[in-house]
């Protein structure tokens, strides 16, 4: 086991020393008096950002499946968009950024779950492989998903959107495209039409913006990231604001990337 503070240390000390009732009392008076028990001087956001930044650079975001569907997304995050999905009941969920379907099939499967009657992913990339193309068909539940290929802030695949959507008004948007700063704050000013008062817009990988100093990182995105579109998108926008609870585990690839339009 690493080391971690001297109270846990004393606290496993006294442990094998037989003394379990002293331990339990040591650990009960740092939890009364809140004092950290991690390694001396590290905060809960300190570590979850450390871990977020390891387990990146690790790459452990790669090679996950949900449904036989290769995902780049990480756990806690696929947690919280469940719980947005349930909440919300979305019957449109639009997302840009395909890549070879995974999230779409999460949504896709997300709104089997919820019981969303005629529920349905419409999921734009700027190119669909064939073979992507044909296993979201494939599977299971391929025939909630519909796919625009084209690049995602192109005036016409925004209206193949629009005309997809039609006139229905819950609609969810999760962007996971092109993460430049550029991009996504244009994707931000397209998608946020299709989302109702009450509804989320989802930018995702808005964490490059505290990557770039890693072996992986790129120098650029200490400006040219997701987080910085979000920020100038909220500040043109004050009908939106940020959903704070939805990072409350931490750990996310999308910091204040739960955005929740409120007028
Ligand atoms: C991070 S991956 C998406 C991951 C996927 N959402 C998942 O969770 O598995 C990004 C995808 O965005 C697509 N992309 C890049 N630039 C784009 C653009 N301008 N318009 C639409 N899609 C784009 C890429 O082809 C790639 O498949």
């Amino acid at each position: 086991m690493p080391d971690t503070n001297p109270i846990t240390r004393l606290a496993r000390t006294l442990h094998h020393r037989a003394a379990p009732g002293f331990s339990r009392a040591l650990l009960a008076a740092a939890r009364v008096l809140r004092l950290p028990v991690v390694a001396a001087g590290t905060r809960v956001d300190d570590l979850a950002l450390e871990w977020t930044r390891a387990l990146w650079q690790a790459e452990l975001w790669r090679g996950n499946h949900w449904l036989g569907m290769p995902i780049l997304q990480w756990p806690t995050d696929l947690l919280v968009l469940q719980e947005l999905v349930m909440e919300q009941a979305p019957r449109v969920i639009l997302e840009t950024g395909t890549y070879r379907g995974g999230s779409a099939v999460f949504f896709a499967s997300m709104l089997e779950l919820a019981g969303v009657d005629g529920g349905r992913v419409i999921s734009i990339d700027a190119r669909h492989p064939a073979s992507v193309r044909r296993e979201i068909q494939e599977h299971r539940l391929g025939s909630r998903i519909q796919l625009i290929e084209g690049d995602a802030v192109a005036p016409e695949t925004a209206a193949v959107a629009r005309a997809l959507v039609g006139d229905e008004p819950g609609v969810m948007v999760f962007l996971d495209s092109d993460h430049s700063y550029g991009h996504v704050r244009a994707e931000l000013e397209i998608y946020h039409r299709f989302v109702p008062v009450g509804g989320y817009l989802c930018a995702f990988d808005t964490i490059m913006k505290d990557l770039w100093d890693l072996p992986l990182g790129e120098p650029r995105w200490q400006t040219d990231n997701p987080h910085r579109a979000v920020r100038d998108f909220l500040a043109a926008h004050p009908t939106f604001e940020v959903d704070a609870r939805r990072n409350r585990l931490r750990v996310s690839f999308a910091p204040e990337g739960f955005l929740r339009r409120i007028a």
